[in-house]
């Protein structure tokens, strides 16, 4: 049988971060960079796993013996998805399936979901099964959250699956509701650049479920079944530690962030009109990051250098994207001042003696879907 190519890009987050597993706002965009998955349909109930960035890593495993923590390192996540996909009750053929990526690993722009979507996309399409894609990005959450054992939110399946081309998606994910928000920053002359810091993450390690404990804990003396709920800042003197106070305080209003953001871009038509848009998104962009930095403690040094540096060098304005503690800043820039804030960043972090960052040009882009 012919091998079927599925892709699924990676994101990035204009605003609302943290938010997902708070039931709150998220406004993300598909990249143009991610995860194709190249799969063919074999006879037997074997899962064989390769990968171009790991060749010494392939893993072959049955369907029939794929438990909850089995699979270690990159093949655990579509391992996981497989699982998923059977414990949701679709049954699955056996596959090879050859992955190859143009996303940096561990830097914020989601190549785990891009990995876990484009072979859930892949072994559906095997198998004959057709699951409905807001369906699709819960399965493959759950294998993050319970193969891998990272508990993340919604937000990075949503986006691989559900972005459309110059748009972002204001996703409600307290309902998963959605909306197609206009965002094509060329047609304004403005450049949104991902920095990566190349200071890398690891999101199953401690932080990240520590702040999802501590919000968790703020929910509950708001007598609320998650912050998202809350959009009355007033509320929070009903808590009285300072610092689930501040982590509160980062999700509601980073959620209200995330809608206001998503309103400007909506009602913007002329060019003029454009400009002032892009001018309330870049300075919500730095409220924004200053909200991670000081209420969520989830920055890091060179993120805050990165923001500080592009808006030195004219950006609009520039934030930290994913779950922090390392990975990328998103910076939005009039085009006739990208290459100077690429420079600014790069000798500043050669100056500070910092890795040198790289540069990936975002562009709104579709959705996972299949190649050949
Ligand atoms: C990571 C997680 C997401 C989300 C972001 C922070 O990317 O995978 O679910 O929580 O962090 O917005």
């Amino acid at each position: 049988m012919k091998a079927e190519v599925w892709f699924a890009p990676g994101r990035a987050n204009l605003m609302g971060e943290h938010t997902d597993y708070n039931e709150g706002f998220v406004l993300p965009f598909a990249l143009a960079q991610g995860v194709t998955a190249m799969a063919s349909a074999r006879d037997d109930r074997l899962l064989v796993l390769r990968s171009k960035q790991a060749p010494d890593q392939s893993v072959t495993v049955s369907l029939d013996a794929l438990t909850a923590g089995s699979v270690s390192g990159w093949a655990a996540y579509p391992a996981g998805v497989a699982w998923s996909l059977g414990t949701a009750g679709y049954p699955l053929r056996g596959a090879s399936i050859d992955v190859d990526s143009d996303l940096p690993v561990g830097a914020g722009v989601s190549s785990s979901a891009a990995l876990e979507c484009s072979v859930a996309l892949a072994l559906c399409s095997l198998a004959g099964i057709s699951v409905p894609r807001p369906e699709l990005a819960a399965i493959a959450q759950r294998a993050e959250n319970e193969f891998v054992g990272a508990p993340t939110g919604i937000i990075d399946q949503s986006a691989a699956l559900r972005c459309q081309e110059r748009h972002a998606l204001l996703l409600d994910c307290g309902t998963l509701e959605t909306a197609q928000v206009p965002f094509w920053p060329a047609s304004a002359g403005v450049s949104a650049l991902v920095i990566d810091t190349r200071v890398t993450h690891a999101l199953v390690t401690g932080e990240y479920a520590a702040r999802r404990i501590e919000c968790e804990e703020a929910a509950r003396l708001l007598r609320v079944r998650a912050l998202g709920a809350v959009t009355d800042l007033g509320r929070l003197y009903e808590i009285d530690d300072p610092v689930l106070r501040r982590r509160a305080r980062h999700v509601i209003t980073d959620s209200a962030r995330a809608r206001a953001v998503a309103a400007a871009l909506r009602t913007t038509d002329g060019l003029a009109d454009q400009q002032e848009t892009y001018r309330f998104v870049g300075k919500s962009l730095v409220e924004g990051h200053a909200s991670l930095r000081d209420d969520f403690e989830v920055s890091w040094p060179e993120a805050d250098l990165t923001v500080d540096l592009a808006i030195a060098a004219g950006a609009y304005g520039a934030k930290m994207i994913g779950g922090g503690f390392g990975g990328s800043v998103l910076a939005l820039v009039p085009t006739e001042r990208a290459g100077a804030a690429r420079a600014a960043v790069t000798d500043g972090f050669a100056e500070r003696g910092s890795p040198h960052p790289e540069f990936l040009d975002a562009v709104p882009s579709p959705p996972a879907r299949r190649l050949a």
